[in-house]
Formats: C-alpha cells, sequence, structure tokens
C-alpha cells in the first residue's frame, strides 16, 4: 500500500465535495440528506464483501493510484461537467514518453478498447486473427462478436509462444489473415517472446498484415532478451502497439490505454473508437507518467512478492510457469473451477480455467497481506508433494 494512501483516499473524498461545491451543492443541503453521499445497506453489503476478499483473480494492481496521481484527478473533477477542458495535453505526454510524434498514438477507454477497436477494423466475416492459445480471450471473443475466425495455435511445451507457427499459420492463410495478435508478456502464462522472435515474425509474415502486439504487462518484464516493439513503429512497420494504464499505475476501474501506431493506420480505427477519454483518468495518466519513483515501488513490490510466493510454492512441490508479469500459473493438478471454488471458502478469488491449461490455476500479485492469506489457503487445500524448487516448469 502506499504510505500515504489514506490520506489519498480521503483527497479524493474530498475531490467528491470540492465538485459538488462547484454545482452549489454542499454537504448540507437536501440532497445530501436525501442520502446522496450514503449506499443504500443492500450495496453497503455488497461493497463490504467485495472488500473483505483476497482478490489475486484480474491482475490489477493492489495499490491503487499514487498520491500524486490522485491529486491531479481530484483537481480534474471540476471538469466534470465539460466537454472541452484543459487535459493536461495527455496525448503529447505519451508521444513523448515513447519518442514518437503525437498522431502516433491514439487513446482508448483501457487498451481492452484498443483491441476490440483493431478487431473490428481488420476483421469481418470469413477474416481471421492468429495467435496463441491460451491467450487474453478478448481478442478471440471480440473476432467470434463479428463472425470472424481466429486460428489458435498450441503453445510449446514450455509454455512460450511457437513463432514458426504464428508465422507459418499466417503465410498459409495470407488472404484471410486480418491480423497477427501477440501478447507480450502473455496472459496468462506471464511468459515473453525475446525481441529477436519478435523480429523472426515480423521478418517472416507479409509485411502487409497488421500485427497487434499488446505489451499490457511491459513494465514488470525484467527478462533481457525482451524489448517493447514501440521501434518498429517508427520504422514504418505495420505493427499496433497496445498499453494500459491499469496494471502499473493502478488504474484498471478508470479505464485507460492507447495504441501506438503508424497514423494511416490509427485514422482507419480512429471511426471505430468512442474517442470518449473521462478528463479525471487523463490528468491521472499525465500525472502517472510523471511519477516514477511510485512505479519503481509498484514494481519492485510486485516483484518481490511474486519471486516469494514462487519460492514458498515451488518448496512445497507445486511447480510454477517462469513469469516476467504481475501474476504467475502454479501446477496444481486439479481443474481451476474446484480449486477456485475451494480458495474462494477462504476469502481468497483466484484465476478462471484458461483452457487448454486446466491443471494449472493463475494467480495475480497482490499485496503483502493477500499474499499471505493465499499462502495459508493453498497449504489448507493442497498436500506438501516433494519440493520442485529450482527445477520450474519451463
Ligand atoms: C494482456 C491484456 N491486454 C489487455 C488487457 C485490458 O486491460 P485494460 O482494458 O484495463 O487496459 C488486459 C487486462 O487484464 C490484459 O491482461
Amino acid at each position: 500500500m502506499h504510505p500515504s494512501k489514506s490520506v489519498s483516499r480521503r483527497h479524493f473524498v474530498g475531490g467528491a465535495t470540492t465538485a459538488l461545491a462547484y454545482l452549489g451543492l454542499k454537504p448540507g443541503a437536501d440532497l445530501w440528506a436525501q442520502g446522496v453521499n450514503r449506499l443504500p445497506s443492500p450495496y453497503e453489503q455488497e461493497v463490504d464483501q467485495y472488500d473483505a476478499f483476497a482478490k489475486l483473480h484480474f491482475n490489477e494492481n493492489p495499490y491503487g493510484p499514487s498520491e500524486s496521481m490522485m491529486e491531479a484527478m481530484n483537481m480534474a473533477f471540476k471538469y466534470s461537467n465539460r466537454y472541452g477542458y484543459p487535459d493536461g495535453d495527455i496525448r503529447e505526454v505519451i508521444a513523448d514518453h515513447h519518442g514518437v510524434p503525437s498522431d502516433h498514438i491514439l487513446l482508448g477507454a483501457g487498451s481492452g478498447e484498443i483491441l476490440k477497436v483493431v478487431g473490428v477494423t481488420f476483421l469481418a466475416p470469413g477474416k481471421k486473427v492468429v495467435g496463441v492459445d491460451p491467450s487474453y480471450g478478448s481478442v478471440y471473443s471480440h473476432a467470434t462478436g463479428i463472425h470472424a475466425d481466429a486460428i489458435k495455435l498450441p503453445l510449446l511445451e514450455d509454455f512460450r509462444q511457437d513463432i514458426p507457427a504464428i508465422v507459418n499459420a499466417t503465410e498459409i492463410n495470407y488472404r484471410d489473415v486480418g491480423f497477427v495478435y501477440l501478447c507480450n508478456p502473455n496472459n496468462p502464462t506471464g511468459r515473453t517472446v525475446s525481441a529477436d522472435e519478435v523480429r523472426q515474425l515480423l521478418d517472416g509474415i507479409p509485411p502487409d498484415v497488421p500485427v497487434l502486439i499488446d505489451e499490457a504487462y511491459h513494465h514488470f518484464v525484467e527478462d533481457p532478451t525482451y524489448a517493447t516493439s514501440v521501434p518498429y513503429v517508427l520504422e514504418g512497420r505495420r505493427v499496433i502497439i497496445a498499453r494500459t494504464f491499469s496494471k502499473i499505475f493502478g488504474m484498471a476501474g478508470m479505464r485507460l490505454g492507447y495504441a501506438v501506431a503508424r497514423p494511416e493506420i490509427l485514422q482507419r480505427m480512429r471511426p471505430f473508437s468512442t474517442g470518449s477519454i473521462n478528463a479525471l483518468v487523463k490528468w491521472g495518466g499525465v500525472a502517472a507518467l510523471a511519477d516514477n519513483e511510485s512505479e519503481k515501488r509498484v514494481r519492485e513490490t510486485t516483484l518481490r512478492l511474486r519471486k516469494q510466493t514462487v519460492a514458498e510454492l515451488e518448496t512445497l512441490g507445486y511447480p510454477v510457469i517462469p513469469s516476467e508479469t504481475n501474476f504467475f500459473m502454479v501446477h496444481t493438478g486439479r481443474p481451476p473451477r474446484e480449486v477456485r471454488t475451494d480458495f474462494r471458502a477462504h476469502g481468497v478469488l483466484v484465476g478462471r480455467p484458461f483452457p487448454p491449461l486446466l491443471e494449472h490455476l493463475r494467480v495475480s500479485i497482490g499485496t503483502s497481506g493477500e499474499m499471505e492469506r493465499f499462502m495459508t489457503a493453498f497449504k489448507e487445500i493442497f498436500p506438501v508433494r516433494a519440493s520442485t524448487a529450482g527445477s520450474s516448469t519451463g
């Protein structure tokens, strides 16, 4: 938890109060007295229940926005009633962050919107997206939703993505391929694709096939063979990089993501995007990119807790797929649906099934308290096996 978090939360509520003051409402006004500031009790109960769970199921950042981000968002409440307002030049700030011109950036309500917009832009009935399975499934669901198809290739034995197979499938189906999807690092396995393999992919497929490279977990990677693929955009390749403020910056509930791509590609995508990002998150995003200290703290804490938890699990005899993200997959040998129910009974929420990996469980890294609760529950649910410490699967 950010040490100053409780103060931040008070500021945030303070911001809401300030916003009401702008509208001429005060906490003591009629509206307030009618209970606008209080949640009716059924919701209160729901909120309490939600708060009580250790939430290790959505790869969220448990700390939330940093102090400086909260301050920026509080300030931006005053724009709540506007369509046009100063937005901190969020697009320019992101462009500078990557060293690209601002016409290379398209904002989305989370990178989820970007993934969807890429689908709608480059697929159509009969068109295909090529990628591995399991990966971030939304991309394949969107394809199905618009009556396109997905060519889903199996992972390698060590759970890495099979780049030669992706190249091959793209070549064979060239006429029908709308785009290739590469999640790097991959969700749900946490494994990276090396910079050399990304080049092998881009050089191996026909140059006019767009490649969507999803770097949602970029900030957690330590693997020295990995590199962001943003430079390929400046090389003029048909790549679209998707990034999010949901993970390292803790703004999943606020919704901000973006695409980095050539302007002519973004031009095709723009008509399908809502173009509707709220004032608060724009200012929060600007503050996030300036707050390197908080980013470093989240990264270091997350990686430390992941390594500690993985080591404990392996000592108990449960192998873990090597991860470069804020989550990992542990081989429990039992169906995740059953295991989820067991964990839920212990007040811990863990990942859903990711077929065909039906003996693995995905666990997100929460706070140290949440990870302790996870380990306590794990030891109650699973028997001790022979140690696999130092012999991770892959
Ligand atoms: C790989 C990947 N891409 C994209 C997203 C979407 O994130 P958001 O829409 O919050 O930016 C997620 C969310 O978990 C993800 O895991």
